[in-house]
């Protein structure tokens, strides 16, 4: 593809300062979303280089076990939506008080508005029985088809392409309604479109149900619980230097992240 050769290639492999700052843009206002969707619809070749895009992952023994499967016919989407009611009935019944009424305002799929759907599968034999680097750890497949999904997430992103993962659903129904045969395993549901406007902060973050943690207290150095010297360099800020856009780590209610909470010292 053009796009690779045209942009990837400035010196001896280096990028430069611009492309990389791309990069880092992407990744920072990559956003899961859920409204907003334009009815405009996505060109095959956008499409195609998405999907490209995904298949360059990385995959254990370069076992590539990804399918994907375009879900563009209203009545598909609608047998999915069904499936969400179904399965968000019962996870909005997990919560109590004011947590439960939060949970159900929140807008947690578009799949009907989306002009594209996606299933993203793994195919758990692909390769045979002996894919390298598979032997002690067998669920990297599963990472395998996540880093895809990553691809996909971050070149939709720099398409101008909206990207929500919806996990509210029963995965044994929905392998019925995409004719997913029986080993494959689904991954994620992805509801894809350009968008009128990317939000600068999760939606959960805007909504006050989780804050983003400061990364520092996610970094370890040399063993768990060991902490950077004091005076070391705070990451937030630099995140701040190269995402211009970014909200200042506060949700609407005006709190800051929360402590990692659910998170054994042990
Ligand atoms: C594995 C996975 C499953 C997710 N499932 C859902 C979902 O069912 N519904 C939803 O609204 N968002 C879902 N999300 C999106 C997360 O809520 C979102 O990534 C998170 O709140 C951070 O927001 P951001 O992606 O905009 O940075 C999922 C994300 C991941 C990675």
């Amino acid at each position: 593809m053009s796009l690779q050769s045209d942009s990837l290639i400035s010196g001896k492999g280096q990028f430069s300062d611009h492309e990389r700052a791309a990069v880092y843009r992407v990744i920072f206002e990559r956003r899961d979303v859920r409204r907003n969707f334009l009815r405009k619809p996505i060109a095959d070749d956008v499409l195609a280089r998405i999907l490209t895009a995904a298949h360059h992952a990385g995959s254990v023994g370069f076992m590539q076990p990804w399918d994907f499967v375009v879900v563009r016919q209203r009545a598909t989407k609608r047998a999915v939506k069904q499936l969400f009611q179904q399965t968000n009935a019962q996870a909005a019944l997990r919560y109590e008080g004011a947590k439960a009424t939060l949970y159900r305002s929140l807008k947690l799929e578009g799949i009907e508005e989306a002009p594209v759907n996606i299933g993203v599968t793994c195919s758990r034999q692909r390769g045979g029985p002996h894919v390298l680097g598979r032997s002690t750890v067998r669920d990297t497949d599963l990472y395998s088809t996540c880093c895809a999904i990553q691809n996909l997430w971050l070149a939709a992103r720099a398409e101008g392409i909206g990207v929500g993962w919806v996990s509210i659903l029963d995965h044994g129904a929905l392998k019925q309604v995409l004719g997913i045969p029986r080993p494959v395993k689904v991954l994620a549901y992805l509801c894809l479109g350009y968008v009128s406007d990317f939000a600068t902060q999760p939606d959960l973050e805007v909504a006050g149900w989780r804050a983003r943690i400061p990364v520092e207290d996610l970094i370890h150095y040399e063993s768990w619980g060991k902490k950077a010297p004091s005076g070391g360099r705070k990451s937030d800020a630099h995140h701040e230097g190269l995402h211009k856009n970014r909200g200042r780590g506060k949700n609407k209610t005006g709190r800051g992240a929360g402590s990692v909470e659910g998170q054994s010292q042990g």
